[in-house]
């Protein structure tokens, strides 16, 4: 079965991915990876040439693809609240939503800000990048409530991720 890893930009998804796939033994894959590859670019970069209509297209294409599979899964932040994907999510494996509040979002998208277009134009003025990370948040969380599980992201010790397994597990 697949294990899907959504929340917002900076939660985690991939590191915690990467450790959740180490104690499952399980292949790890990360979606943007997956269509940097393909399109030969990176997000940044397929935003800015072929549009974020384009990229939620193939976003939603690449997520289907991964029906059947035993992976964990790491998707873009994004991912959830398009076309129908968070109930394709449902289908095709047990999602969890790794949450975190907007004021430590804030601070960890703040250093890494360069490579995510939708939030690219904040990158000198943290008290709007707080501000527009509250408002995506407060649109999003809709989507993201509808996971399987909802496991709180911050400071996440090995014994944290251990009971995650065990949910996931259960
Ligand atoms: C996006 C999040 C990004 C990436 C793209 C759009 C979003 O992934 O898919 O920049 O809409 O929140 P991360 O959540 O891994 O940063």
């Amino acid at each position: 079965m697949n294990i899907l890893l959504i929340g917002f930009m900076g939660c985690g998804k991939t590191s915690l991915g990467k450790k959740l796939a180490k104690k499952m033994d399980a292949k790890f894959i990360d979606l943007d990876k997956v269509l940097e590859k393909e399109e030969q670019m990176s997000v940044p970069k397929i935003f800015e040439l072929k549009g974020e209509p384009y990229f939620r297209e193939i976003e939603s294409q690449w997520l289907s693809k991964f029906k059947g599979k035993d992976t964990i899964i790491s998707l873009g932040g994004g991912t959830p609240c398009y076309h129908e994907n968070m109930e394709l999510i449902n289908t095709i494996g047990s999602s969890v939503y790794l949450k975190m509040d907007a004021s430590l979002l804030t601070d960890r998208l703040y250093n890494s800000i360069q490579k995510r277009p939708l939030i690219e134009e904040f990158k000198r003025d943290k008290v709007a990048l707080s501000t527009k990370i509250e408002s995506m948040l407060a649109e999003r969380e809709p989507f993201y409530a509808k996971a399987n599980i909802t496991f709180e992201a911050s400071n996440v010790s090995s014994s944290k991720l251990d009971c995650l397994v065990e949910l996931i597990a259960y």
